[in-house]
C-alpha cells in the first residue's frame, strides 16, 4: 500500500496527511510505502533487504525526499520573491552526499566550523555561496575561510570582530543578532533569547556597526531556534531586524520544525516562506537556512532487534544494536520517535526501545506499538536525517554505522560503516 509520498510536493506542503494502513507516513521519507511483501519500501529499497545487504544498524536516506523538499523551498521563495537564497544549514547532515546533492540543486551552504567548512568544499559548494558561522570561531578557521574565498562570514561578537578586521580584511560580513525572541522549544535549541551565548543583543547592534573599519557590513542574521511549530515569532524576527537598519541581505536563520510522530503537525515548507518573505522589503536579499526542514524526514535508522526483555506489569524492552552512539537526541532533548518493524508494521504490543550502551538512559523510543517483536526483527525509526549522523559518537567503542543513499530501488553507500581498525587509527 502506498504512503502519501506518491504525490510528493503536496506531502511536503501537507504533512499530516494519513493513509489508509494507519501508519503515520508523514514523518517517513517521501515515497516510503508497503511493498507487495508487506516490508516497508524507502527510495524503492525494501529495509529487510537493505539490513541483509549492509548490516544494521544503518541510516538510509530515500534521495528524492531531500531534492523535492529542497524544490519545495526553492519554488516557495520564487512564487513569491526575486531576491532570496535557500542555505543548507549543514550541521543537520554534514555528509559529503549531501552536500553534493543540495549544491547541485541549487542552494547555499551555512558551515559552523573549519571541518564543515572542509566538506561543504568538497561536495562542490561555490565558496562565494557559503555563510560561515559559530560564536568562537579560532583564528586558523577563519584564515581558512579567506584562503577559500568562503563569502560572508558571519560575525558572532566584538572579539571576533577584532579579530576580524586583523585576519579578513575586506571580508563581506553578516552580524549576528540575538533578537530577544523565544520561540516555544526544547531549551537547548533555543538561541535567540537574550540569555544566549550568540550574536550581539538589538541594543549593542548600534555600537558594533560602529566599530567597523575594514569589513564589508552586508547584513544581519538571526536564528531564533530549532524544531519550531510557531509562525509568529518569525513575523516578530523580521519586524525586530527591520527596525536595525536596511541592509541588503536579511538571514532569518533556520529553526522550520519536522514531524517526528503521528501528532506533529509543522507548518508547511510554503507557509514558513510566506511568513519570512511577507515583512521584507522587495529590495532585500531574504535568506534562511533550513537543516532539519531539508533531510529530517528523508533518513531513517535501521537496527537489528537482539532481545526481548519482558518485565511482567511494568514494561517489555526490545534491545536493537544502536543507540545512543547513532542518535544522541532522545538522551540531549527526549526527544520522542516513532518504530515499527520493518516486516510487520503496525501492532500494539505496547514496547520501549533500549539501545545497547551501558546507560539506562539509552532509551531510543519509549512506549511504541510493535507486533510481537523478536530477535531477529528489523526495526526502522523514522525521521533520524538530521542530528543523528552528524551527532554520532564512538561510545562503548562501538563503530559508527554506514549511510546509504536510496533512489527508484537502487542503493549506494555513500559513507561506509566504520570497523574496528578505524577505532585505533589516530592511535600515536
Ligand atoms: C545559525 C543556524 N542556522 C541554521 C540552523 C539550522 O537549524 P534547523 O536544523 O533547525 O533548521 C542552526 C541550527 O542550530 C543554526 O545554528
Amino acid at each position: 500500500m502506498a504512503g502519501p509520498a506518491s504525490d510528493q510536493v503536496a506531502s511536503v506542503d501537507a504533512p499530516g496527511s494519513g493513509a489508509a494502513d494507519g501508519l503515520p507516513w508523514h514523518v517517513w521519507p517521501l515515497g516510503s510505502r508497503l511493498n507487495e511483501a508487506g516490508r516497508i519500501e524507502v527510495g524503492g529499497c525494501d529495509l529487510v533487504e537493505l539490513a541483509r545487504e549492509f548490516g544494521t544498524p544503518a541510516y538510509v536516506y530515500a534521495e528524492d525526499d531531500i531534492r523535492t523538499r529542497a524544490r519545495a523551498f526553492l519554488d516557495a521563495f520564487r512564487a513569491r520573491r526575486e531576491r532570496f537564497e535557500v542555505v543548507y544549514a549543514s550541521k543537520a547532515f554534514p555528509c559529503t552526499a549531501a552536500y553534493e546533492l543540495l549544491a547541485a540543486e541549487g542552494l547555499s551552504c551555512d558551515v559552523a566550523s573549519g571541518g564543515e567548512l572542509h566538506l561543504a568544499l568538497r561536495g562542490g559548494f561555490d565558496p562565494s555561496r557559503i555563510y560561515m558561522h559559530g560564536n568562537n570561531k579560532s583564528e586558523a578557521e577563519i584564515a581558512y575561510a579567506v584562503e577559500s574565498g568562503v563569502g560572508h562570514i558571519v560575525a558572532d561578537s566584538f572579539d571576533e570582530l577584532e579579530r576580524l578586521e586583523r585576519i579578513a580584511p575586506g571580508q563581506r560580513i553578516l552580524l549576528r543578532v540575538t533578537p530577544g525572541i523565544k520561540p516555544s522549544t526544547h531549551s537547548y535549541i533555543q538561541t535567540g533569547q537574550i540569555d544566549s551565548k550568540f550574536g550581539f543583543s538589538v541594543e549593542e547592534v548600534p555600537r558594533a556597526i560602529e566599530s567597523i573599519r575594514n569589513l564589508e557590513l552586508r547584513g544581519l542574521h538571526a536564528h531564533i531556534g530549532s524544531q519550531i511549530f510557531e509562525l509568529e515569532p518569525y513575523e516578530k524576527l523580521v519586524e525586530v531586524l527591520a527596525r536595525l537598519g536596511d541592509y541588503p541581505l536579511l538571514n532569518l536563520g533556520g529553526g522550520l520544525g519536522i514531524a517526528y510522530t503521528r501528532e506533529d503537525e509543522p507548518p508547511s515548507i510554503d507557509e514558513y516562506v510566506d511568513t519570512l518573505v511577507r515583512g521584507a522589503p522587495e529590495h532585500v536579499t531574504v535568506l534562511c537556512e533550513p537543516g532539519r526542514a531539508l533531510v529530517g524526514n528523508a533518513g531513517v535508522t535501521i537496527y537489528s532487534v537482539g532481545t526481548v526483555k519482558e518485565i511482567p506489569g511494568v514494561r517489555t524492552y526490545v534491545a536493537v544494536d544502536g543507540g545512543m552512539s547513532d542518535n544522541l537526541r532522545p538522551m540531549l532533548y527526549g526527544s520522542r520517535y516513532e518504530a515499527e518493524i520493518a516486516s510487520r508494521p503496525g501492532g500494539a504490543d505496547v514496547c520501549t526501545i533500549a539501545g545497547m550502551h551501558c546507560e539506562s538512559g539509552d532509551i531510543l523510543v519509549r512506549d511504541v506499538g510493535l507486533d510481537s517483536p523478536r530477535p531477529g526483527d528489523i526495526l526502522a525509526i523514522p525521521a533520524t536525517g538530521a542530528y543523528g549522523h552528524a551527532m554520532a559518537n564512538n561510545y562503548n567503542a562501538v563503530p559508527r554505522p554506514p549511510v546509504i543513499f536510496c533512489k527508484d530501488g537502487d542503493a549506494r553507500v555513500v559513507v561506509r560503516r566504520e570497523t574496528y581498525e578505524d577505532l585505533t587509527r589516530r592511535d600515536v
